[in-house]
């Protein structure tokens, strides 16, 4: 989906109760994972509960595109005949990855270490990210890379015809890095160790250790040492996909702040990694009932039932929980506007390198909206204006940004005036039933 098509204005406005059941689609990152550790193992892997957005569509394009067998049997419903790893064949054609930063950096480093060349682009949003934090390690390995100024796509990856395992300590604090190592590593003899300070998401890790490969993690005074043994035969296996804790945040967050809300949303997940923002709400004076709590598709999990609270108070967000929220930020700052008192994000500056600039997506759109904001290169603070307190009125770039779109269509569901989105179709990449879903919630959220 390169290139980005036609924009399309939204809105939203002050809405009544939210009530029902918000049941959100499959985990974004778990999908990816499941289509690419499918195209790596021998034989049938089954997937249930596949987010069918548009950054996984083209994920399991690309995966057919190395020659792996990828069907869709019903809603959610896949098969993927892998090719082993190592069997990836090269692409006829460049490989368009959408808006997708996991899809471009995780396929980047599982071709990196077979003797196959690929190009990648995307839309206009994923050309400007940051590519070099995956090349540098992936050079490691012995593959090459060729982009554009800063790193940037359309970019041609040369894999590595010998590769050499990699012991590499990640400068940042990001999951798709951590990951694009490992899957490079699966290919490269002996072991390839990834060294991360700050834990962020573990579904690879846990995936790969259901798929059969080798991998232990010991926690040391340098943090978490991730050891993983290359050249295993993954064995295909049966993913269940639970549901993405990041999007199930958008309706959990409305609930919240639309007077006489109450809610349930099953089956979010209650992974260490993943839940920074439902420890912030709850400090903030959420009212979550975590019901329920048990194990679904390899993830702890509850049922939420959310509640429109009142009373919430703006806090200082902890910076180390930034990666366990990394894409909650843009609609915590939502619901901190309509908090008492100020919420201090500090340490978020990878907010600036993720679909859009969010730290300054989140200020200009909410300044637009009558709410005050201070930041700086790497800390967003919020001045709350209390329950029903956001004058709104205004229209918010969204930057091809989904989860900008969203925070701001959520933002007008609670605000004196409707709030407009410039372009709410990249909500497509990550949450195709957004619309409908809170509209079955009682949520004013129209086209145009
Ligand atoms: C993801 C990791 C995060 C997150 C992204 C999905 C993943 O990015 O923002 O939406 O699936 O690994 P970083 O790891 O680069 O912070």
């Amino acid at each position: 989906m390169s290139g980005h098509g036609e924009a399309q204005p939204m809105k939203s406005r002050k809405s009544g109760p939210l009530k029902g059941v918000a049941a959100v689609p499959g985990d974004k990152s778990i999908s990816h994972r499941s289509l690419i550790f499918g195209a790596m193992a021998v034989g049938e892997t089954k997937i249930t509960g596949l987010l069918e957005g548009q950054d996984v569509l083209d994920t399991a394009k690309a995966m057919r595109a190395f020659g792996a067998t990828v069907t869709r049997h019903g809603e959610g419903s896949w098969t993927v005949n892998g090719v082993g790893v190592g069997g990836f064949q090269e692409p006829a054609d460049v490989l368009d990855v959408g808006n997708s930063g996991t899809g471009a950096r995780l396929i980047m480093g599982t071709m990196a270490t077979t003797p196959i060349t690929a190009t990648f682009t995307g839309d206009a949003s994923l050309r400007k990210r940051p590519m070099g934090r995956v090349t540098d390690p992936l050079s490691l390995f012995g593959a090459r890379a060729y982009g554009r100024q800063g790193g940037r796509l359309p970019m041609t990856i040369v894999g590595a015809a010998n590769p050499v395992p990699v012991r590499y300590a990640l400068p940042v604090a990001s999951a798709q890095v951590k990951s694009a190592v490992l899957l490079a590593g699966l290919n490269a003899p002996g072991e390839t160790v990834v060294i991360e300070k700050e834990p962020t998401r573990d579904h690879s890790e846990r995936m790969l250790v259901g798929f059969g490969a080798q991998l232990s993690v010991e926690k040391t005074g340098e943090g978490h040492v991730i050891t993983l043994r290359g050249q295993p035969e993954l064995r295909p296996q049966t993913v269940a996909v639970p549901r993405d804790p990041s999007s199930a945040a958008f309706p959990v967050c409305a609930a919240l702040i639309v007077e006489g809300s109450d809610i349930l949303v099953p089956g979010v997940s209650q992974n260490l990694t993943r839940n920074g923002l439902y420890l912030t709400l709850v400090e903030m004076g959420a009212e979550i009932e975590f019901q329920n709590p048990r194990e679904e598709g390899g993830e702890p999990v509850a049922d939420l039932r959310v509640r429109f609270s009142g009373n919430m108070k703006g806090i200082e967000v902890p910076p180390e929980r930034a990666p366990s929220m990394i894409d909650e930020y843009p609609i915590l700052s939502v619901v901190a506007a309509f908090s008492t008192g100020k919420t201090v994000m500090r340490g978020v500056k990878e907010l600036r390198v993720k679909e859009s600039d969010r730290i300054d997506a989140m200020a200009r759109g909410l300044e637009a909206c009558g709410v005050r904001v201070e930041e700086d290169a790497d800390t967003l603070i919020v001045h709350g204006m209390g329950p029903g307190g956001v004058p709104g009125g205004a229209t918010a770039k969204t930057h091809i940004d989904h989860r900008i779109a969203m925070s701001f269509l959520v933002c007008g569901l609670a605000a004196k005036a409707p709030v407009a989105v410039d372009d709410g179709s990249p909500i497509q990449t990550s949450f195709p039933i957004f619309e409908d879903l809170m509209r079955g919630l009682g949520a004013e959220v129209e086209r145009g």
